[in-house]
């Protein structure tokens, strides 16, 4: 399954809003509808930001009206701002513009249509490697799992929230894959449910066990020895190690080192910022309050309520047990080891 794809001068991606009662694949044109489709959460989870931002730049070169190669990279660098203003805690979507903007200036591209095809290329290798990262990340992550492992994860940070294959259940997959028995406990993630209405879907469709709890029930699950290991994504992780993710990520990440249980963000290099120091500077998406005060279109508190709706939270780095990337699990004290994957090394 691929989350999102270019396809004859447009992108398609799955309208992950109207999952899991109906799969919807839509189609853009325009970069303008890309980034409302990455706003309005068609399309989520950092790295599959980062790979629609990508395509969205690709569609902006191809769709341009420009005459000229500067009206050209002026019509590309509009849209990248226009994409920069999307959704602010996911570190991918910049990294992604960034690297789109850095083919477009690098010095080697003479004349629109050359741009015009350079980008499109670079956004299909960003997507490409995006998969291939994953299952990367995937064959790290098992080594942490033992055959009869009960794993728990927060969101959606499967395929769906890629390319394809996912970051946090990308250890499970490969795991499964290599036989082991495992077991998922899934938080259904409120206020957007992606983990009832997303994971759910993507365990199911593979056959990997699972069940699903309310997000308030990963404490007593815990605390009664029946998880071994949590697993979750992130849409940044700064110099020291600190890890925003899906709100409720840092209660979680705080019971399980209360119960003694590991606690591992699964994270391509893409998601890392060492620009930022720590958690602190990591801005914070606050959303719509009716995704609070709803529950699939129906109100479920009073009109009026005053409501604050941050879409992430940040988890110390003194929860972290290690961070899994495609380069290898590094371990405490974290900035060494983030500087070596962020260069290609090891940890
Ligand atoms: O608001 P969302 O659905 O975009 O949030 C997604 C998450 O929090 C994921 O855990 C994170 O982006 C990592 S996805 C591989």
């Amino acid at each position: 399954m691929r989350t999102i794809e270019w396809h004859d001068g447009a992108v398609r991606m799955i309208d992950q809003r109207k999952l899991p009662h109906e799969y919807v694949e839509v189609e853009f044109i325009d970069y303008r509808q890309v980034a409302l489709a990455i706003e309005e959460m068609y399309v989520r989870g950092a790295p599959a930001i980062g790979a629609a931002a990508a395509y969205g730049l690709a569609l902006a070169a191809v769709h341009s009206k420009a005459r000229s190669e500067a009206q050209l990279v002026a019509d590309v660098k509009e849209a990248a701002d226009v994409l920069r203003n999307t959704r602010p805690t996911a570190s991918n979507l910049f990294w992604a513009l960034d690297r789109m903007l850095g083919r477009m200036d690098d010095g080697t591209l003479e004349g629109i249509e050359q741009i015009q095809q350079a980008l499109v290329v670079e956004a299909q290798a960003l997507a490409d490697e995006d998969v291939a990262v994953n299952k990367r990340m995937g064959t790290y992550g098992a080594e942490l799992i033992e055959d009869g492992y009960n794993i728990l994860t927060h969101c959606n940070a499967g395929a769906l929230a890629t390319v394809d294959y996912g970051t946090a259940l990308a250890p499970i997959r490969t795991a499964w894959k290599q036989g082991m028995r495992v077991h998922v406990f899934v938080d259904e993630t409120r206020p957007r449910l992606q983990g009832a209405r997303l994971t759910a879907w993507e365990l199911m469709r593979e056959g990997i066990p699972m069940t699903l709890i309310v997000d308030n029930a990963a404490g007593h699950f815990i605390q009664a020895g029946e998880v071994d290991i949590v697993f979750v994504g992130a849409d940044r992780v700064v110099a020291n190690g600190d890890v925003a993710n899906k709100i409720g990520t840092y209660k979680l990440a705080v019971v399980a080192k209360e119960n003694g249980v590991p606690f591992y963000p699964v994270v391509p290099t893409s998601t890392i910022d060492l620009a930022i120091d720590s958690g602190e500077g990591i801005p914070i998406e606050e959303r719509d309050p009716h995704e609070v005060t709803h529950v699939c279109g129906q109100p479920i508190a009073p009109e009026g309520v005053r409501v604050a709706n941050p879409a992430f939270d940040v988890t110390p780095h003194r929860y972290v047990s290690g961070i899994v990337t495609e380069h290898g699990i590094v371990y405490p004290p974290f900035r060494k080891g983030l500087c070596s994957v962020v260069e290609g090394r090891r940890p």
